[in-house]
């Protein structure tokens, strides 16, 4: 095992085939695993192979690698880089490790200088996406992400980065945030700035997204709308009513908007603040897997466009939308939703990036991004039990058929 930490430290230059690709396979082929951690080696060299405190010393041959890329590596070098991590992903190596620093491989690819467009990175991402859909197939199209950071079958394995999705974080055992039933019988606080659960803090919505819920409001009138019916919207989650304030306030205004909201705290909020008396708003009541499919079945309403944000949702919960929404929009309609999905890495970020692209070009649908740098606008999440979001830049997503 040493000499295979040794070999990816890079001690000689260049870089070349013949120095680690072949030397790198022998080691592989010699039985030594792609996915270990520096505890395993200490536990190795000195005959323990029970140690339990693993956590404190974790890293991976992939981690090793990136930590010791060199920033001055040339474009060939980077290409034989790139041999050896496609040579260790064939061993068995993961994509979605953190170690004890509590960075993914990803994150020290960036940290090395490289962007998030260099195909190191790139192949990175690339694994995880093959790894979760492959995952997603194991588990019989059930999404499951791999064990958590702090479960104790974990010991002696190098902790995961768990993708956060929607605006939920699964990192621990808060069913209120994961849990959808949970969620809707929890009471809710309003703040100035936020909607968070009264006894946990969770932040549930909070107004730094006000830029991100103004370029989605535009976005659902960015298909083809008939000028003289106007737009008919739908909004899946009130939670503060920034989107739809901005959906009213849009030039022109929709003819029709629904908003479909399944909290009793938040529909309170809405009678209370007179959205159900304005003369263009219909209100959904209940939760949209209810109220969206009697809507498919009444077959009345179609929609040029639709938004989704909820909260303690997960990404399986995202896949069985889309076969709602594709009954539900105009052939020219636009479909978008707040991406929070895997938003505490930026690898997990990307990996889902890919992961919609790929799951709504099944539909016949593309999903392109929009960039949007928000570093300034993130919020220092001491007010809210944890952050949801830390990524500087967000992927605007807007869902048309092709
Ligand atoms: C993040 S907030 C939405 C924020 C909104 N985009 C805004 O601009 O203020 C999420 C909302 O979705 C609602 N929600 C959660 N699960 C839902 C479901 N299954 N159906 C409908 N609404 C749901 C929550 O009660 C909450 O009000």
């Amino acid at each position: 095992m040493s000499d295979l930490h040794h070999l990816l430290t890079f001690p000689t230059r260049p870089i070349t085939a013949e120095a680690y690709v072949g030397p790198l396979n022998d080691l592989l082929k010699s039985g030594i695993p792609a996915t270990y951690t520096l505890e395993q080696v200490a536990a190795f060299e000195q005959g323990r192979e029970d140690e339990d405190d693993a956590n404190a010393s974790n890293t991976t041959p992939l981690h090793i690698l990136a930590r010791s890329l060199p920033a001055d590596a040339s474009p060939e070098e980077q290409d034989v880089v790139l041999t050896m991590m496609n040579t260790l992903f064939e061993y068995g190596a993961g994509w979605n490790f953190v170690d004890y620093e509590n960075k993914t491989v990803g994150d020290l690819l960036l940290e090395s200088g490289l962007t998030r467009q260099s195909k190191l990175y790139e192949r990175m991402v690339e694994a995880g996406v093959s790894a979760e859909l492959l995952l997603r197939k194991v588990n019989g199209g059930e999404i499951e992400f791999i064990e958590e950071p702090g479960n104790e079958e974990q010991e002696q394995e190098p902790v995961v980065a768990e993708p956060v999705v929607a605006e939920t974080t699964s990192t621990d055992n808060d069913k209120t945030a994961s849990d959808p039933s949970t969620y809707l019988a929890t009471p809710l606080e309003y703040t100035e700035d936020k909607l968070v659960t009264k006894e946990n803090k969770d932040g549930v919505m909070m107004d730094w997204e006000d830029g991100i819920m103004k370029l989605a409001a535009d976005t659902l009138f960015s298909g083809n709308v008939d000028a003289t019916e106007g737009a008919t919207v739908l909004n899946i989650g009130f939670g503060m009513g920034i989107i739809d304030t901005y959906i009213q306030g849009h030039s022109p205004a929709p003819a029709h908007h629904y908003i479909c909201e399944a909290h009793p705290d938040v529909l309170a909020k809405m009678r209370a603040d007179g959205w159900y008396d304005k003369p263009n708003v219909t209100v959904l009541e209940g939760k949209w897997q209810d109220s969206l499919n009697k809507l498919l079945d009444s077959g009345d309403v179609f929609f040029d466009g639709i938004y989704y944000d909820t909260f303690s949702e997960h990404y399986e919960d995202m896949l069985d939308l889309y076969d709602v929404i594709v009954g539900l929009i105009k052939p020219e309609g636009v479909f978008s939703f707040f991406n929070g999905l895997g938003a505490d890495r930026p690898l997990c970020y990307d990996v889902y990036k890919k992961i919609v692209e790929l799951d709504v070009s099944m539909y016949g649908m593309k999903c392109e991004y929009t960039t949007v740098q928000i570093g300034s606008a993130l919020p220092d999440w001491k007010d809210v039990k944890r952050s949801y979001y830390n990524c500087d830049y967000y992927y605007h997503p807007r869902i048309t058929f092709i």
